[in-house]
């Protein structure tokens, strides 16, 4: 058995700026990351940080028309009612901070002549406060800079380690906290099973994008943390507010991962039009195609739905050097053989963002004694019923470090060490089209009672198999989730932020709170 002071499963924004905070004060720290590792070369990279666009919002201190108290009003706004100010407050106000530490770990961002770093708007902000890397790769900017540093700290010391190919399993518990963490690594068609023992493990596994047949998220997001912490007894919360950017690329008949249209287009002066010609988001919210993303997606929606067509169209036909701003959505249109007529990019809704999640304090800490969780795993209030564009590389940026602050105070914690590994047998399992077919057609942008029901009887009834690969771990991941998305959907009664229920579309100031749940005894949400 390996031993640890911290384990981070994911390797992302949140878990690589943690492991390599954690490790520069000295901790022995392990990470599980799912994908092949940067030296691999991989082409279907792994984090959702990797394929993040438009950049990170942040307030810089040599920007005078913005503030951190406008930013976190921006927050609440689009968060609908349930954005947590007092976390809200602590990260935005900690955001520059934390951008500094990437810049000094190399990340190189857009600048202008005078060395200013650039700006630019997305949804919902009241100002330019975006910044970015090359055009629109600034998730890749991020990735690479901090695989760079994590390569680095491997190569100067023993203290870093980073298992490639490694999906957690579960999580093991040793008198009432956590003893570390079971795994299994699966290369070509060979899985190995390993335990680490650690008083502390932080899951920053990112999201969930695969409970839906079409997302922009990589291949390894599927609510792999979420389902960990739900199984050993952390609570989460918000998992109904499932956030779809309005832009994702349409690509006929695709599944799975698509290319972004990054929202910054529009904060550039793209604009959205019908299938008609009409402008979709004409008369429908005051910041027109900058409203927050909940409003603009359904927009795009209602127009898909009117007119009958496949998709809507970003107009980029006034936009003087696409190519050169958005190499990356260029070169994803590209990609996908899409062919861009008079300025016209075809675009549809697409599952991006889970705003809820494993409910965490200030310091990165869940319901569960050693158990940390940040990034998209997490839950810690920012995001509320819909996440504000660009807050999350500034969330997993914050809390990565908090969570390393949390797991430097918590060295020489004693962890059990004799614990038996809890490495699942069988789980339910729902094969994986068929679950994310039924999350699509009834949990998508519209939900109403009854299909909500029909999915969660669905889920209730698959059949419990061995999970003998990444694969069936990562599968019941899902349905586990699935069945969370669907239960606190149901339960949530009104329409609010990314949650919209057909059959009650007004928002109910009774329902202004976020629910939280762990799992029943018998295993359900
Ligand atoms: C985008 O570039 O549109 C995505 C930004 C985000 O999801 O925060």
């Amino acid at each position: 058995m390996n031993r640890a002071d911290l384990v981070v499963v994911g390797a992302g924004v949140a878990g690589l700026t943690a492991a390599l905070r954690a490790a520069r004060a000295g901790l022995k720290v392990i990470v599980l990351n799912k994908g092949s590792g940067a030296e691999a070369g991989d082409v279907e990279r792994s984090t959702a940080t990797f394929y993040a666009q438009g950049g990170i919002a942040v307030v810089l201190p040599d920007n005078p028309e913005d503030s951190v108290a406008l930013h976190v009003a921006d927050t609440m706004t689009a968060g609908a009612g349930l954005v947590a100010v007092g976390p809200t407050e602590a990260i935005v106000g900690a955001g520059w901070t934390a951008v500094s530490a990437l810049l000094a770990d190399g990340a190189v961002f857009d600048r202008d002549a005078g060395g200013r770093l650039l700006r630019t708007r997305e949804g919902g902000h009241s100002v330019r406060r975006i910044i970015h890397a090359g055009g629109d790769a600034t998730g890749a900017q991020v990735q690479r800079s901090l695989e760079r540093a994590t390569v680095e700290a491997i190569a100067a010391s023993n203290d870093l380690e980073c298992l490639n190919n490694a999906t957690a399993t579960a999580i093991m518990m040793g008198g009432g906290s956590v003893a570390g963490v079971a795994y299994l690594i699966e290369v070509g068609g060979s899985c190995r099973r390993g335990v680490i023992n650690a008083p502390t493990v932080l899951l920053a596994t990112g999201g969930a994008g695969h409970l839906y047949s079409a997302t922009t998220n990589p291949a390894g997001a599927t609510g792999d943390g979420i389902a960990l912490a739900l199984r050993a007894g952390a609570a989460v919360a918000d998992l109904e507010f499932i956030q779809f950017h309005p832009t994702m690329l349409y690509v006929a008949g695709a599944r799975g991962r698509r290319s972004l249209v990054s929202e910054a287009l529009r904060g550039e002066g793209a604009r959205l039009v019908a299938a008609d010609g009409t402008a979709v988001m004409a008369g429908i919210h005051p910041m027109g195609d900058l409203a927050p993303r909940d409003v603009v997606a359904r927009a795009v929606a209602a127009a898909i739905e009117r007119t009958g067509a496949d998709c809507v169209y970003l107009d980029i036909s006034g936009m003087p050097d696409f190519e050169g701003r958005f190499p990356t959505v260029s070169a994803g249109i590209a990609a996908a053989g899409v062919e861009v007529t008079a300025g016209q990019i075809p675009v549809v809704p697409g599952a991006h963002y889970l705003c809820g999640g494993i409910v965490t304090d200030e310091s990165g800490r869940t319901t569960v004694p050693g158990l940390l969780a940040a990034g998209e795993a997490a839950r810690t209030g920012l995001h509320g019923a819909n996440r504000l564009a660009s807050n999350s590389l500034l969330e997993g940026l914050v809390m990565g470090a908090r969570a390393a602050d949390e797991a430097i105070g918590r060295r020489g914690v004693p962890s059990v060490a004799d614990v038996a590994p809890i490495i699942p047998q069988a789980q339910r399992v729902l094969p994986r089209c068929m679950l994310q077919e039924l999350m699509s057609h009834h949990v998508g942008l519209h939900r109403t009672a009854a299909g909500l029901r029909r999915v969660a009887a669905a889920l209730r009834e698959a059949p419990v198999v061995p999970l003998r690969t990444r694969t069936d771990q990562e599968d019941a991941a899902l349905t586990l989730v699935a069945a969370g998305v669907c239960a606190a959907a149901l339960a949530r009664t009104e329409s609010r932020g990314a949650h919209s229920r057909a059959d009650h579309p007004e928002a109910d100031d009774d329902q202004a709170r976020s629910a939280t749940f762990v799992l029943s005894p018998a295993g359900e949400p």
